[in-house]
């Protein structure tokens, strides 16, 4: 039976690559304010499985719903502000705090607003 309070759920997720199979059949679901863990021995896909459920890989079958919604009917800048995942080796590039704050601007096309950049990038540095 459906939780009420059930926000995440992933139904039958199969992710293959070529004919190798990483994930079978996994499913779960995460309600709002619970803690799951995912365990299991380095390589078994664990990160696989994290990058499917915040929509970075589509599986090869099986259903993602976020309350209740299927995430393919929403739009993935949408999704990805409430589900996301934070990984295992940051990734940084550039070489300021700006560098790397800019480039959402960038990727969304939009005015490089620089004076509110820099000051988001002193909050944070
Ligand atoms: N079907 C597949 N075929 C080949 N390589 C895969 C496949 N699925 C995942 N991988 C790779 O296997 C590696 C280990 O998976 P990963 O999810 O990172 O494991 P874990 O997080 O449990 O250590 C990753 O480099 C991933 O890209
Ligand atoms: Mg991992």
């Amino acid at each position: 039976m459906k939780n009420s309070k059930e926000t995440l759920r992933l139904d039958d997720i199969h992710y293959q690559i070529d004919r190798q199979v990483s994930l079978d059949s996994v499913s779960f679901c995460i309600s709002k304010g619970e803690f799951k863990l995912i365990t299991g021995p380095s390589g078994c896909r664990k990160s696989t499985l994290l990058k499917i459920a915040s929509s970075l890989i589509d599986p090869t079958r099986g259903s993602i719903t976020f309350d209740g919604k299927a995430i393919t009917a929403m739009p993935p800048e949408e999704y990805r502000k409430r589900v996301s995942y934070c990984f295992q080796t940051p990734v940084l590039f550039g070489n300021t705090v700006y560098d790397n704050i800019a480039l959402t601007y960038l990727i969304c096309k939009q005015p490089d607003e620089q004076k509110i950049l820099v000051v988001n990038a002193m909050l944070i540095s």
